[in-house]
């Protein structure tokens, strides 16, 4: 009779058998090639002496996705055909891309500034300003005359193709350096992203940034169309430090179904978010106000951040199912909290502290320890896929995006009680930064992206 075992993370494995060779992330991270496979091959035989996992024939078992789970090209495109207003507004208080529903493509991209006063810099800005006003209305690029070089590559038509891609701009810690005469207008809580328990795989050249253009949009030819463009008109001001692509696949809306996605470790994603169609949360937690202790040209912007966290995707493989939802605190397939049957039910914790039913070292339990004071972030997040690592497995892993008006009640809060979870033996975080997303440009017309900030 198998009998529970806490693991080396404490996090307890109900019905697991002892595992003489397990693969440790050190032995799999070390363990390129035949080390690692014979590491995966032990564990994958772990796996299948599960009873919970095998099939009666010895086979290992199969879930069969329930179908309203699977989302297959089709209704994919009907889902992004319901969508019911494909343009994003430009103008208003607020930039778009923060509440923005989920979308199917994402793109952070970061900038350093080449330009050396703060008038050239609110040229770029301006001029970046109207180029993206011009994306999200989906108008085309207007033809210049002449021997002039064709304002864009015309890859995305105007009109269908462009709608809905929303375009938000933020800026670094090190925009505020002696470069621009900006020292004293710094954000109260804006600072490089900070090195966390699990960084060690953290790269300069993939973090950080002056600028950080976040696009997100129906599709990654359009989203990566806005890059090209926005690359286009500051040419020769703002040089790119660092690109991301993601996608989504977006889960068919259904009354039992709560999160957008899915994520790359096969789990809902956004089930226990912030709810955007709320002024008042929004305004709560996300929205910088006035009388906030920020300079007065951030009312209406938000901190914004930003891990490229690469997800170890062939070692997740060898857990089991059991020990994945503990690590979360929640099952792979109906997203509910351990032990409960529907995603939307709060967890038992939520009422009863003493409750063990999700494990206190959970993701969900340490990141939302619904106490009262506990930060909330809201995150929007997307997948990625960049190709083969040297090691010869997968370089794949989750875009992180989180907003807040507060880093410290915020993001850091959430991330410094993450720290040391039993997940990081699965992700890398390899890159990122912390950015201050500027407020909108506004209702007048003539408004742009970083005129309060830059005026005067
Ligand atoms: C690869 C890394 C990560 C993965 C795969 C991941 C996955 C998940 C999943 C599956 C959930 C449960 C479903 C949901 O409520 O959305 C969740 C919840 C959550 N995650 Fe993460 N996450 C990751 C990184 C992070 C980071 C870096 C933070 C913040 C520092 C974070 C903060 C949260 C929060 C606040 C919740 C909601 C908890 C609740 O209210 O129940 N996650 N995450």
């Amino acid at each position: 009779m198998p009998s529970p075992l806490p693991d080396d993370d404490g996090v307890e494995k109900p019905g697991a058998v002892e595992q003489p060779i397990a693969p440790t992330r050190r032995t799999f991270l070390a363990g390129a090639g035949a080390a690692a496979l014979a590491g995966l091959a032990a564990a994958c035989s772990d796996d299948a002496a599960d009873p919970s996992t095998t099939e009666p024939d010895g086979s290992l078992a199969i879930e069969d996705p329930s179908a309203e789970d699977v989302v297959r090209p089709a209704a994919q495109s009907e889902i992004l055909d319901g969508l019911p207003d494909p343009i994003v507004p430009f103008r208003g208080a607020h930039q778009a891309g923060v509440i923005t529903a989920p979308q199917a493509a994402g793109i952070v991209a970061t900038f350093d500034v080449v330009v050396g006063s703060r008038d050239e810099l609110a040229a770029t800005l301006q001029d970046l300003s109207v180029e993206i006003e011009r994306i999200m209305d989906a108008r085309p690029a207007v033809p210049e005359e002449g021997f002039r070089p064709p304002v864009d590559s015309g890859v995305v038509e105007a009109g269908a193709a462009s709608a809905g891609t929303a375009i938000t701009l933020g800026v670094g810690a090190s925009l505020f350096d002696g470069r621009f005469g900006l020292a004293d207008r710094r954000p109260s809580e804006l600072i490089p992203m900070p090195t966390f328990f699990n960084d060690r795989l953290v790269r300069p050249e993939l973090s950080h940034g002056d600028l950080a253009l976040t696009i997100s949009g129906r599709s990654q030819q359009s989203v990566a169309y806005a890059l090209q463009q926005a690359v286009r008109v500051t040419d020769r001001r703002l040089r790119l430090r660092w690109v991301q692509e993601g996608y989504n696949q977006l889960l068919a809306p259904s009354p039992e179904r709560i999160a957008p996605t899915r994520n790359l470790m096969g789990f809902r994603d956004g089930t226990s978010n912030l709810d955007t169609g709320d002024t008042a949360v929004m305004d709560e937690h996300v929205w910088v106000g006035s009388g906030s202790g920020e300079p007065a040209w951030a009312t209406g912007g938000t901190y914004q951040a930003v891990r490229v966290i690469r997800m170890l995707i062939e070692f997740w493989a060898t857990a089991a199912l059991v020990r994945q939802e503990q690590i979360f605190g929640r099952h792979r397939d109906s997203g509910a909290p351990l032990g409960q049957t529907t995603e939307g039910e709060e967890p038992a914790f939520a009422t009863d502290p003493s409750d063990q039913g999700v494990p206190p070292r959970s993701h969900i339990r340490r990141a939302n320890p619904r106490t009262p004071d506990a930060a909330r972030i809201l995150r929007r997040g997307f997948s990625y896929l960049n190709g083969a690592a040297s090691d010869g497995t997968l370089d794949q892993g989750l875009l992180f995006l989180a907003y807040q008006r507060s880093l410290n009640q915020g993001f850091l809060e959430v991330q410094s009680r993450l720290d040391g979870e039993p997940m990081e033996d699965y992700v890398k975080p390899v890159g990122g930064g912390l950015f201050f997303v500027l407020p909108g440009p506004g209702d007048d017309p003539d408004g742009w992206l970083g005129a309060s900030l830059l005026a005067g």
